[in-house]
């Protein structure tokens, strides 16, 4: 049964001059809105208490298992606004979906597709005013996660859970225009592994990550790109976005699902490749592929997929053993392209033919 997320509205909102100036360069993960979305679920009386309430912090027993055994999991989507004023999420029922998957294997109860949708809807409608305006490619993000709430110290599912959501305005992701970057092609670290957690988007993934991207920066480059883990010879995606590689022959490859998140942009693009005169292909990529086609010039463009940047075109690679260049080492006309065709669906710019558009307010 769906459930209703009443709102109980603060009464110390941030003052409006002082959003204003917030939303002129809200950033990324800065700034919260003024309420949250908040649930419990219990092993004995199920979901319950859902409601839309003043942003407060939580207060958490020392054991609480989630700081311990990292019961955890999140999402992570945008509301647009339009030119018309009205606020818009872009394909959040394949959030709702995902965030169920997460459950499963992180064997947190799920919460059902209409919940998750009332609670996101409820939130950004009360903090309505959050959404930045139209036109500068700004958004509201919006975080859902759930979390181990119980205390007690003993590897077992928790029998209290907390849901969430928060949201907070985010600037546009390249605030110089759409810069190339440079991965790094990790030998030491994986990020999944068969039977693992790599498709479910948990906290733990990207605690684990975090050595790997500070291996990165100490050679130069901003993301890391992980291999799998049985033999590192496979591409699999980078931190927090999908892969992509363009050829000449007009082909878009990804690499398949598996120990990947499957991630909301990679299926838009996959969808939207035939319209760009593309063939959308979901198969394994070894690195090997990936040096001797950007050496002989039938990867012509390589770009990674995700909600923050929409996508951010991948101009070399970096290892201890490799150094390649794509294509002439600035972003490809493709990645362009698919980009703007999906920021322009986002912001109701063109119709939304994909039915992938859901009105909030
Ligand atoms: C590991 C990982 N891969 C891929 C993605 C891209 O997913 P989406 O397009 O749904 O944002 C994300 C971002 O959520 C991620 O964290």
């Amino acid at each position: 049964m769906t459930a209703d997320f009443p709102l109980r509205r603060t009464t110390r909102p941030v003052p409006d001059a002082e959003r204003e100036t917030i939303l002129s360069d809200p950033g990324f993960g800065r700034y919260f809105t003024d309420h949250m979305a908040t649930a419990v679920w219990s092993r004995d009386t199920g979901w319950h208490d859902h409601e839309v309430r003043p942003l407060e912090a939580f207060s958490l027993h020392p054991a609480a298992a989630v700081l311990h055994y990292a019961q955890e999991i999140f999402e992570g989507l945008k509301a647009y606004r339009h030119a018309d004023g009205s606020v818009w999420l872009f394909r959040p029922e394949a959030n709702a979906r995902r965030f169920q998957r997460s459950a499963r294997r992180l064997a947190l109860p799920e919460l059902d597709e209409q919940s998750f949708l009332a609670s996101v809807e409820a939130l950004v409608s009360a903090d309505e005013p959050w959404v930045p305006a139209h036109g500068d490619e700004k958004s509201l993000y919006i975080r859902p996660y759930m979390f181990a709430a119980e205390s007690f110290l003993g590897v077992r599912p928790a029998a209290t859970i907390q849901y969430a959501v928060i949201a907070g305005p985010a600037g546009p992701y390249f605030s110089s225009g759409v810069t190339g970057v440079t991965l790094w092609v990790t030998a030491n670290y994986t990020r999944a592994a068969t039977g693992g957690t790599g498709d479910a988007k948990c906290g733990g993934n990207y605690a684990g990550s975090l050595a790997a991207q500070i291996e990165a920066q100490e050679h130069g480059c901003e993301q890391v790109l992980y291999l799998d883990s049985s033999d590192h010879s496979r591409l699999e995606e980078s931190g927090t976005m999908n892969i992509c590689l363009v050829t000449s022959d007009g082909q878009l490859i990804t690499p398949s699902l598996g120990t990947i998140l499957e991630g909301v942009t990679r299926d838009s693009v996959l969808e939207l490749a035939t319209e760009h005169g593309l063939t959308p292909v979901e198969r394994s990529i070894t690195v090997q592929e990936l040096r001797d086609s950007c050496a002989d010039g039938t990867v012509t463009e390589v770009f990674a997929a995700g909600t923050a940047a929409v996508l951010t075109p991948i101009v070399g690679f970096r290892s201890e053993e490799l150094e390649t260049t794509v294509g002439d080492g600035a972003p490809g006309k493709v990645t362009v392209a698919i980009r703007d065709h999906i920021l322009d669906l986002q912001y109701g710019r063109i119709p939304d033919n994909k039915g992938w558009l859901r009105k909030v307010c």
